[in-house]
């Protein structure tokens, strides 16, 4: 689609067709900022599982469905049908979801299911103003500076894929873990956050125990409520830790899901994780996928974690000691290094997903 000629643009030598082809990709980009909002509230309302579950509707009857104004539904809907994630019949006035739409958006458990991650870049938006900040000082700004949405966001964005993967695929993946949890294993979930892993893992393995560190004392508070709710508090405790300074030793498994980069010093909390470990334990990290050089990571994957990285990852590690910043695209390689400072012997990539790398290290 053209946008226009810009008479202007010549004495600049643009190309006319480069330029459209810039705004057109900034038409998409603009129409996606503008609806991850709405997508939010289509989460917060329940109008994507009200759909999903008894449309087709028309604007009046999902606002019945759901207790709010048909107005601002009939709004919400039009756009979600011009953005492809609901589909409109003409000739009926009514709004449906396919099963692949509702897949992504209406529910929770499907390994795709999105909305959670507009929360992590909601709060992005809102912490806007102390990371420029941050960006002009080089200061650092911890996990528990961000806005509430940034937790809330890790744990409904992160849980779906490790509900898909981590038992089935993930753990199998690590030599003779899964026959030690079937049996009954010391587990340490460090840098647990909301506890999502944690809970997964106590879930399928009731003979193992599994504690949760984090620094952060509201997610572990979170993780407490949550290990009850879920009825994992026999075999769960969570605690408020250091990845440097967690109690304990003879794990004979420690997890580390999305946190290593996240930390100022990941060196010294691999040396904490070799002492911790019982001498044939194993150290599952977990990190966002990544290839090994810059070049390699241009793509839209790596835009996502880039861009979550400098406003996220970055700032948290440079608000700790050391402040290494490894940042979520870090390569293989310099993951390899950081656990061999630590003190581990052998360091593989046990297996990966379009999101996620899977390390094992042992002592
Ligand atoms: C991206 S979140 C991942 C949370 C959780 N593992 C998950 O996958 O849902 C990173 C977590 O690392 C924690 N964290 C950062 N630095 C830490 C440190 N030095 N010691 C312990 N936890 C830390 C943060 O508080 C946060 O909960």
């Amino acid at each position: 689609m053209s946008y226009g000629v810009y008479p202007w643009s010549n004495s600049l030598a643009i190309n006319q067709d480069k330029l459209n082809e810039i705004i057109a990709k900034f038409a998409v980009e603009l129409g996606a900022s503008a609806q991850g909002p709405a997508i939010l509230i289509g989460e917060q309302l329940g109008l994507y599982k009200a759909l999903s579950a008894h449309g087709p509707f028309t604007p009046e009857e999902l606002a019945k469905k759901t207790g709010t104004a048909e107005r601002y539904i009939r709004e919400w809907l039009a756009g979600q049908a011009a953005g492809g994630y609901v589909n409109y019949n003409a000739a009926t006035g009514k709004y449906m979801m396919t099963p692949e739409q509702a897949f992504v958006l209406a529910n929770e458990d499907s390994p795709v299911y999105i909305p959670g991650a507009f929360y992590l870049v909601s709060s992005i938006y809102k912490d806007r103003g102390k990371l420029a900040d941050v960006f002009r000082t080089g200061k650092g700004m911890g996990w528990h500076e961000h806005h509430n949405d940034l937790f809330i966001g890790t744990h409904k964005f992160f849980r779906p894929g490790y509900l898909a993967n981590l038992v089935n695929s993930w753990l199998p993946s690590l030599e003779g873990v899964v026959e030690k949890l079937k049996a009954g294993a010391l587990v340490a979930d460090v840098g647990c956050g909301y506890g999502s892993s944690t809970i997964i893992m106590a879930k399928a393995f009731p003979k193992s125990k599994f504690v949760g560190y984090d620094y952060h004392l509201e997610s572990i508070e979170w993780a407490k409520n949550v290990a009850v709710t879920e009825d994992v508090w026999r075999n769960t405790t969570f605690e408020v830790a250091l990845a440097k300074d967690y109690p304990r030793n003879e794990f004979d498994l420690v997890t580390f899901f999305d946190c290593l980069h996240d930390m100022g010093d990941p060196v010294g909390a691999a040396k904490h994780v070799h002492q911790s470990l019982k001498p044939d334990g194993t150290w599952m990290i977990v990190e966002p996928y990544s290839n090994e050089s810059l070049e390699e990571n241009l793509n839209p994957v790596g835009r996502i974690f880039y861009n979550a990285s400098s406003m996220v990852c970055v700032p948290c590690s440079l608000a700790q000691e050391v402040g290494l910043a490894l940042g979520a695209q870090a390569g293989d390689s310099k993951i390899h290094e950081v656990v061999s400072l630590g003190g581990f012997k052998t360091f593989r990539r046990a297996t990966q997903t379009p999101f996620n790398r899977i390390f094992e290290a042992r002592p």
